[in-house]
């Protein structure tokens, strides 16, 4: 099978990662990496053996597939231009900084594959290839309560969104993958702290047929914490991220009555960009369709709106009062 062509658009904090396993992966070529800024361009192209261009137009004719690792304010108008020209996309998340723009590019997507019905279009909602996520969806856990936890210091970068569309966005896609069922209400609370968006942010969403969960974001935040707490019918799990680490606890009948029991979750490590990235190339070779598409990073972006205009309420009444 022909390597598949691939351009990394933003070689900055992550994009530097997904030109690392574009370079390194047996499937591909990486072609060129793209990025207005040359000194760094260039020294990520000198790194991975490629070739630095400063806009995609300098390469789209060339590459077969494209994956956008840009500041999210761009990523709707990259992203269309990678539609245009028909190619396969691998979007950061979150899918676009705004729903309108997240919708536009599901209506481009949908006219771009009239002309090919296999044009793969996914997220990076890396999350779901955590392996100890991957773990508790193969577990059969029926989540009644669920808190998410995800807190880290200032990052100084993607601060052209909230708190919300940045760092939740990751944790409302897993709810979205592990509830299964719609939001029907939410309640939110968040404060901006050292942007003039919301840094903070704890929300609670109720699902249809009844589970509910409180989400806390947060970027302003002394130390990194990244946890999942799921409760269901007499079963438990806590999932650490970083360390890739799911404890499942299950209510059984012991020697000496009930008991809570806990079992061992084989989890097999792995970088879940890498995970994520390989299944993208995949898809794309028309091999497997493992990825997060974009109708779902959608639905994690619905959601994310939401709790955007629950927040701008409290905030409104945070004024009044
Ligand atoms: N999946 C994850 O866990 C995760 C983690 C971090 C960042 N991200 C996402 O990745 C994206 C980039 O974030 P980052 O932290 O790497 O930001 P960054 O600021 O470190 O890097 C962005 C890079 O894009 C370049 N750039 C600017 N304009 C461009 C253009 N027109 N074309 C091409 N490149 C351009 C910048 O020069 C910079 O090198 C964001 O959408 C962010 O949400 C996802």
């Amino acid at each position: 099978m022909s390597r598949l062509r691939v351009a990394v658009v933003g070689v900055g904090h992550l994009g530097q990662h997904h030109a690392r396993i574009a370079s390194s992966s047996e499937a591909t070529e990486l072609v060129a990496v793209v990025d207005p800024a040359a000194e760094r361009g260039n020294e990520i192209a000198e790194k991975f053996k490629t070739r630095w261009v400063p806009q995609l137009a300098d390469i789209l004719p060339g590459v077969d597939a494209v994956q956008i690792a840009a500041p999210t304010g761009l990523h709707h108008v990259i992203g269309l231009e990678a539609l245009k020209a028909g190619k396969h996309l691998l979007m950061e998340k979150p899918l676009a900084a705004n729903l309108a723009e997240g919708e536009a590019l599901l209506a481009v997507l949908a006219i771009a594959r009239m002309a090919n019905p296999k044009l793969v279009a996914c997220v990076g909602h890396l999350e779901r290839f955590n392996p100890a996520v991957v773990a508790l969806r193969a577990a059969n856990f029926k989540p009644k309560f669920i808190e998410a936890i995800r807190v880290s210091p200032f990052p100084m970068r993607s601060l052209e969104v909230d708190v919300v569309m940045d760092v939740m966005i990751h944790d409302l896609d897993l709810l979205m993958a592990l509830v299964q069922r719609p939001v029907v209400d939410v309640e939110a609370v968040g404060v901006p702290v050292l942007t003039k968006y919301p840094d903070l942010v704890n929300a609670r969403l109720k699902f249809e047929g009844g589970a509910f969960a409180t989400v806390t974001a947060s970027r302003v935040a002394r130390k990194k914490e990244r946890t999942l707490r799921a409760f269901g019918n007499q079963e438990y799990a806590s999932l650490d991220f970083a360390a890739q680490r799911l404890e499942i606890l299950r209510l059984k009948m012991g020697e000496n009555g009930p008991e809570v029991i806990p079992e061992t979750v084989d989890i097999k490590e792995g970088e879940p960009l890498k995970l994520e990235i390989e299944a993208f190339y995949q898809a794309c070779q028309g091999q497997g369709q493992d990825y997060v598409s974009w109708a779902e990073g959608l639905e994690a972006m619905r959601v994310a709106d939401l709790v955007q205009k629950a927040v701008d309420v409290s905030l409104a009444m945070m004024l009044e009062g």
